[in-house]
């Protein structure tokens, strides 16, 4: 009997749309490659606490427009004592795993380095709605968590305007703006604060009156960890004589299929990633670059610098601050 090559895989932090398209492929090609799955579950904890099971291409049918993640994902806090960190190496050896696939975002791409220090190669896939991996252009489940987000703020731009009230809607994207940004440019938003763009209530007030001179109902978008949209709202309504009304859009915009953007991206991901594992390229992060799937070294991938998108950017003071 021949003994099969096995790949360790694991979906990590919070979960993104297009985890499960990612996994069917990663099984199904690797599968045809020769490999079986190892598949941890709830992340790094399942390696740590050799919570596994073995995936074969009919464990995964149809699971590609799925939210979520078939294996479950999840922060380990265990993942940050080395102690804990050795007993998970010490199981990906007794699987006799060659290489672990990890689709998680940018707190996983260091959880990533952190066991670089061991032989077995990691390949991290972007795996993240916040978009905040540097050295990729997207990260699977991106799209999906800005068309979402559109959807909801459109909604809630129909009933604000009904009533001429102001709405003030808090997106996710942890430390960041490339959910609000992408959001608000393609809702037509007026007034935007993110993370990488110091802004003080009295420039969120400036923007506010410059669009209520123009006759219109603001939108006003806010990145989380910015200001507390609650008691945003609340200070519009004094500061305006006006009724807000708060809105925070939270898990409605990580949960949901997985848009036709993040399936392919998904896809092309997952197939490059087995290629990585049958090459044996060192440990790496999967990245699109110009349109292509290309390995960046983990330890490079790690010292990018995220860039704000800053055309957009540009884009929207132009339309609404000016
Ligand atoms: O990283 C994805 C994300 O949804 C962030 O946008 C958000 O800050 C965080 O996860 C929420 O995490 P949790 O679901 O663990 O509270």
């Amino acid at each position: 009997m021949t003994i099969k090559r096995k790949i360790g895989v694991l979906t990590s932090g919070g979960d993104a749309p297009g985890m499960n398209a990612c996994l069917k492929n990663i099984v199904e090609y690797s599968s045809s490659k020769g490999f079986e799955i190892v598949a941890f579950k709830h992340g790094y904890q399942g390696l740590i606490d050799d919570d596994f099971v073995l995936l074969s291409p009919k464990d995964v049918e149809l699971i590609t427009p799925y939210g979520g993640s078939v294996i479950f994902s999840g922060r380990s806090k265990d993942f940050l004592d080395s102690k804990k960190r050795k007993k998970g190496m010490q199981n990906l050896l007794k699987h006799n795993v060659e290489a672990l696939i990890v689709l998680g975002g940018e707190g996983s791409m260091h959880g990533a380095l952190r066991f670089a220090e061991y032989k077995i190669p990691v390949y991290l896939i972007p795996c993240t709605i916040d978009n905040d991996i540097s050295c990729t252009e997207r990260s699977i489940g991106f799209d999906t968590s800005v068309n979402n987000a559109v959807e909801m703020i459109n909604n809630v731009q129909q009933t604000m305007r009904a009533n001429d009230r102001i709405g003030v809607i808090e997106t996710m994207g942890r430390y960041c703006g490339d959910i609000a940004l992408y959001s608000a440019v393609a809702a037509e938003c007026e007034v935007l604060a993110i993370p990488e763009k110091n802004k003080t209530k009295a420039d969120i007030f400036k923007y506010i009156q410059k669009s209520l001179d123009k006759g219109k109902t603001p939108t006003v978008i806010v990145s989380e960890n910015v200001f507390d949209v609650v008691q945003l709202s609340k200070e519009i309504e004094k500061k305006f004589k006006k009724e807000s009304r708060p809105v925070i859009l939270s898990y409605m915009q990580r949960g949901g299929s997985p848009t036709i953007f993040d399936i392919l991206l998904a896809i092309r991901m997952a197939v490059n990633a087995v290629l990585c594992v049958q090459n044996k390229v060192a440990s790496s992060v999967l990245s699109l670059k110009n349109q292509k799937i290309i390995p960046i070294k983990l330890e490079d991938a790690i010292s990018c610098k995220k860039q704000l998108n800053f055309e957009l950017m540009e884009m929207f003071k132009e339309l609404n601050q000016t």
